[in-house]
């Protein structure tokens, strides 16, 4: 339980609610490692289904998820390209380099969109001795430090077309990949259908407690499976976990639309009050970055100010502030939080 009374944090705060906590009581489970869990087979089955491929593996994070995939494309000494503000370059504390020898280079871009150019522009194949050789390209969806950021499926075919033709593979970070589909529509296995694999979080914008899930073919996956007991992440009786992503997949997936109404409503809402911090159009999904940098302010002493009104918040960079809505931030929750931003950034 939160001490604040909006707790804009992170979209991973939320606790399992009671509908979620019985699913997982009742589940039937089995020794995963054996593959005897059948709540978490049916779980790999259903996500697989969804983003259309062939087979699935759960993982007890997104990070693992993230560098299993990656590992599964990239051997020791080839390089991955991503946005210089991706999960897996910024956040993932090196674990692509500390665990699999891989070297990452990065493009910039405006609030994360992706534009195939960028990625094509650095990408390396063919060098022989000379240069070192471009394997992957990782794209993110939606994208967390560009502020929720949906990707455009036709950007993301288009850079697919092309990283065919030269052997370089795709795998999509798609912890809230979830909020992308809802946001647009778009089937989920439409943007499933351009990657080689995908990763997906269930611990974030749909509420469960714990657990990720990597999509691919079933050789990819076999492959995956015994990294995932080499790095220590083969779970046992873990279908009481498993039961809370299939319960999520049930009840939390399209609720995620209160999340985007309730973010933009919060931008909006600052925009009146301060026009140069945020700009409610760019607010696509359930994130909100403040740039309160643009009105002279520093984001740790706007943090502090929102705490001190209990909302809760992260500075994110020299400039930006981030406020993320999930499951347990209501309507009451954003109204206050509107009140509590528009006194801290009309502060002198
Ligand atoms: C875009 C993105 N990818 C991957 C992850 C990793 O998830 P986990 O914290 O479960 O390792 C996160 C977590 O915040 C994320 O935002």
């Amino acid at each position: 339980m939160t001490a604040y009374r909006a707790d804009l944090l992170s979209d991973t705060l939320t606790a399992p609610t009671e509908g979620m906590r019985a699913a997982m009581a009742a589940a039937p489970v089995g020794d995963d490692v054996f593959g005897e869990d059948p709540t978490v087979r049916a779980l790999e089955e259903e996500v697989a289904g969804l983003l259309g491929h062939e087979a699935a593996l759960f993982t007890p994070t997104g990070s693992m998820a993230n560098q299993l995939g990656l590992r599964l494309h990239v051997a020791p000494g080839q390089e991955l390209l991503a946005d210089a503000d991706a999960h897996v370059v910024r956040a993932e504390l090196g674990a692509a380099a500390a665990f699999s020898g891989i070297t990452s280079r990065t493009w910039h871009s405006e609030r994360g969109r992706l534009e195939p150019e960028a990625p094509l522009g650095l990408a390396a194949v063919g060098c022989g001795q000379y240069q070192v050789e471009t394997a992957l390209v990782v794209v993110e969806n939606t994208h967390n430090f560009g502020g929720g950021t949906v990707q455009p499926l036709e950007a993301i075919r288009r850079l697919r077309h092309e990283t065919v033709d030269i052997g370089v593979a795709m795998h999509l970070d798609g912890a809230r990949l979830w909020n992308a589909h809802v946001a647009t529509g778009t089937p989920l296995a439409a943007y499933g259908d351009e990657f080689d694999t995908v990763s997906v979080c269930l611990s974030k914008g749909l509420g469960a407690p714990v657990g990720s899930v990597l999509v691919g073919s079933a050789a990819a996956m076999a492959e995956a499976r015994v990294w995932r007991k080499r790095y220590g992440g083969g779970m046992r009786q873990v279908g009481i976990l498993a039961a809370a992503g299939r319960y999520a997949l049930v009840h939390h997936l399209e609720r995620l639309a209160d999340d985007h109404e309730r973010a933009r409503r919060f931008a909006e809402a600052v925009a009146e009050a301060a026009p140069d911090v945020v700009d409610p159009v760019a607010v696509e999904t359930n994130i909100v970055m403040l740039d309160v940098g643009a009105i002279g302010r520093r984001p740790a002493d706007v943090v502090a100010g929102l705490a001190e009104r209990s909302v809760r918040t992260y500075a994110s960079g020299a400039s930006r502030v981030r406020c993320v809505w999930h499951l347990d931030v209501d309507d009451a929750a954003t109204d206050h939080a509107i009140e509590a931003a528009r006194e801290v950034l009309a502060a002198p």
